[in-house]
């Protein structure tokens, strides 16, 4: 199901001083950025080598990102997974008794759709899965 790790994602509660962090000391590129209107996000994608972070910052109060902030701070967030059909792998997922926060998927960042598992259902740990759009 999993084809590789995709990204993992960091909750930051302002994005331009953690890119600025990343970028000073890692010398971590951002490869793009985008505002998720529909989820009150604002997320960057950074490259580390060949492999990606995704940092999420929210935009509004009282989402689930800013309770995730209040009581965590800034943290990893979630673990995603690249699969490359994803209404068959949520499908097989529920069947197999997993909990989904999404059944269907939403869109994600830079044209792609994603879902995410419930942590009660992956270790505690928020765990997406994306499929990207055919390039
Ligand atoms: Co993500």
């Amino acid at each position: 199901m999993f084809e590789r790790i995709d990204h993992v994602g960091i909750a930051v509660s302002e994005l331009d001083p953690a890119l600025d962090l990343y970028s000073s000391r890692f010398d971590c590129e951002v490869v793009h950025r985008e505002v998720l209107e529909h989820q009150s996000v604002e997320a960057a994608v950074l490259a580390a080598g060949e492999d990606r972070l995704e940092l999420l910052a929210p935009l509004a109060a009282g989402t689930a990102l800013t309770r995730f902030l209040d009581r965590r701070g800034p943290s990893v967030h979630h673990v995603a997974y690249a699969v490359a059909d994803i209404d068959a792998a949520i499908a097989v997922l529920r069947e197999r008794g997993v909990e989904m926060i999404d059944d269907v998927a939403r869109p994600g960042i830079d044209g792609s759709r994603v879902a995410f598992v419930h942590p009660k259902s992956s270790l505690g740990v928020l765990t997406e899965l994306v499929e990207h759009p055919e390039r």
